[in-house]
């Protein structure tokens, strides 16, 4: 059961829907659930396919992915499920918003996954100025969450989230805690419309310190949030203390929200490099 003062959504952070049956009921409920490339390309089914040596055509692995977030979704359907668009260093704003329209039509409860790249935040402009609810996904600084905000301003509260991805950050030495701390900081001073949604979580304390947070969302794999069941839903106390270890600190830093998109600095090598591997994953499940 849902304890009474958790505030935060709770998604599943995976791409096999046999995870997510099993986990709402272990948990008793769950919020919603986000997907991306290297996640699709882990679900047993597809495994199973390559694993006989059949790859997908394009087509193919369009539809796979339609069918998995539609299983997914009707196990969910007040739920917020998130579809990633494909998108390489080198796929263009319109590129991305086609791709993004069409995932948008393939269930009711969809928001739709843009990195926080240049690109990816002029599609989100354009996409939320359409009625897509989106995610800026590959967050990796405060910055690019104000961008987010810019490019997003005057959208409905929930129909736009960033996902600042810590476990990245942690992986080279930097506090990716920090990040997720200094954006909902820099999110008071605005009008809400964008929901923080901690994501890349791999360890225990993460969940803890984001819910101490009051992140609006987090994201988190099967594992996690199975032994997060087997420990009765705990809630960190008021004076929980998130150990960062031997992590740099990420300062906070002042950003006027009421610029346009185009003023902030949003180039982060991680958003890069995430880009990267998130699209070979994808082509490694496509024939040539
Ligand atoms: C969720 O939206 C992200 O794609 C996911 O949390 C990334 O996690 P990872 O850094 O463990 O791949």
């Amino acid at each position: 059961m849902r304890p009474t003062n958790l505030k935060t959504a709770i998604f599943l952070d995976g791409g096999d829907p046999g995870e997510t049956r099993e986990l709402i009921g272990l948990l008793g409920f769950l919020d919603g659930q986000t997907t991306n490339p290297t996640l699709i390309s882990k679900n047993p089914e597809a495994r199973k396919r390559l694993d006989r040596g059949e790859k997908f055509t394009e087509e193919e692995i369009y539809r796979f992915y339609k069918d998995v977030v539609r299983e997914i979704s009707s196990l969910m359907p007040s739920g917020s499920i998130s579809i990633e668009v494909y998108a390489d260093p080198s796929t263009t704003t319109g590129q991305m918003l086609k791709t993004g329209r069409d995932m948008f039509t393939w269930i009711p409860n969809a928001h739709i996954k843009f990195p926080s790249s240049k690109e990816g935040l002029k599609a989100a402009e354009q996409a939320v100025k359409e009625g897509l609810r989106v995610n800026l996904t590959l967050c990796f600084s405060q910055e690019q969450a104000a961008a987010v905000y810019a490019a997003t301003s005057g959208a409905k509260r929930g129909d736009v989230f960033v996902s600042p991805f810590i476990g990245r950050l942690d992986d080279r030495g930097e506090n990716g805690m920090d990040v997720i701390a200094n954006i909902i900081k820099m999110f008071r001073e605005g009008d809400g419309h964008v929901l923080v949604l901690t994501a890349s979580v791999r360890k225990f304390d993460h969940l803890m310190f984001a819910l101490y947070l009051g992140s609006d969302i987090i994201t988190a794999p099967y594992g996690l949030l199975k032994e997060w069941g087997r420990k009765g839903l705990s809630m960190p106390g008021k004076d929980y203390v998130y150990d960062r270890g031997n992590l740099k600190v990420i300062p906070y830093r002042d950003f006027d929200l009421r610029k346009n998109r185009q003023e902030y600095d949003v180039g982060h090598d991680l958003t890069v490099t995430g880009m990267e591997k998130f699209s070979a994953d994808w082509n490694s499940l496509i024939k040539k």
